[in-house]
C-alpha cells in the first residue's frame, strides 16, 4: 500500500470518526517527522492511530501506541453513533489490519493513566482525543507531558467544541509549557519547550 497522505486518505477516510481531512494530513505529515514513538489517546475505531501509523511509514517507522480502554463509558452511550465499544473494538483491528498496519501500531487495552504509569514510552507526538471532559483531558496532560521529549508534539483534538478540551487548551498550552501553538479546524497542537 502507498502510505503517501493523498493514496493513504481514499482508504483511510472510510474509518468511522471525527478527524476532519485537514487534520488528519496534520497529524500524518507530524508522524512522518518523528524519530520517538508516538502516543494516540482514545483510538475508538482507529481513524487517528491509521494516519499516525501511515506518516509514521512514510517517515522513520516509528511504533505508534494506541490507548483505549474501550469500555462502555458515556462516550459511547451518549454520542451520535451509538456507538459500541466491543464493537470499536474489532472495528479497531480490523481497520488496522486492512490497512497493513498492524506491524506498527501496539494497541494498549487500558486507560491513558494506567498506560502511563505501566509502560515506559518517551513519545515525540501525543495526540490527546480520550476522555472529554476537563478532568480526563488534565489527566491526560499530567500523566503524558512529562514523558513528552523536549521539542516534541501535544495536540489536542475538538479543542474549539468540546469543553474540557477547551479549557485544557487555556490553562495547559501556555508558554510555560508550550511554543508555536498552532490550529488546523478543530486540532490543536504545540512544540513542548525544550
Ligand atoms: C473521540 S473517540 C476517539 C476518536 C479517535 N481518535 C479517532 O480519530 O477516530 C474517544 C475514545 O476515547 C476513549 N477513552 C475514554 N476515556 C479514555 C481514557 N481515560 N484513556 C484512553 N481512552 C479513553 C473512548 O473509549 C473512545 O473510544
Amino acid at each position: 500500500m502507498d502510505y503517501s497522505f493523498s493514496e493513504f486518505h481514499k482508504e483511510a477516510q472510510r474509518i468511522a470518526g471525527w478527524l476532519f481531512p485537514n487534520e488528519a494530513k496534520t497529524l500524518h505529515e507530524l508522524a512522518s517527522k518523528c524519530n520517538h514513538p508516538i502516543v494516540d489517546i482514545g483510538t475508538f475505531h482507529g481513524r487517528s492511530a491509521a494516519y499516525l501509523a501511515a506518516g509514521s511509514k512514510c517517515g522513520n517507522r516509528v511504533p505508534v501506541y494506541t490507548i483505549d480502554p474501550f469500555t462502555q463509558s458515556s462516550f459511547y452511550t451518549s454520542n451520535i453513533f451509538s456507538a459500541d465499544a466491543n464493537k470499536a473494538k474489532l472495528k479497531f483491528k480490523e481497520n488496522m489490519k486492512k490497512l497493513g498496519l498492524v506491524d506498527i501500531v501496539i494497541p494498549l487495552i487500558t486507560t491513558s493513566k494506567e498506560a502511563a504509569r505501566l509502560y515506559d514510552i518517551d513519545p515525540e507526538l501525543i495526540l490527546i482525543d480520550g476522555d472529554h471532559t476537563f478532568d480526563g483531558a488534565k489527566l491526560d496532560f499530567d500523566c503524558w507531558y512529562p514523558k513528552l521529549v523536549p521539542n516534541g508534539v501535544m495536540a489536542v483534538h475538538d479543542y474549539a467544541q468540546a469543553v474540557g478540551a477547551k479549557r485544557l487548551m487555556k490553562e495547559c498550552f501556555t508558554p510555560q509549557f508550550f511554543t508555536e501553538i498552532k490550529y488546523v479546524d478543530l486540532l490543536a497542537y504545540g512544540v513542548k519547550i525544550g
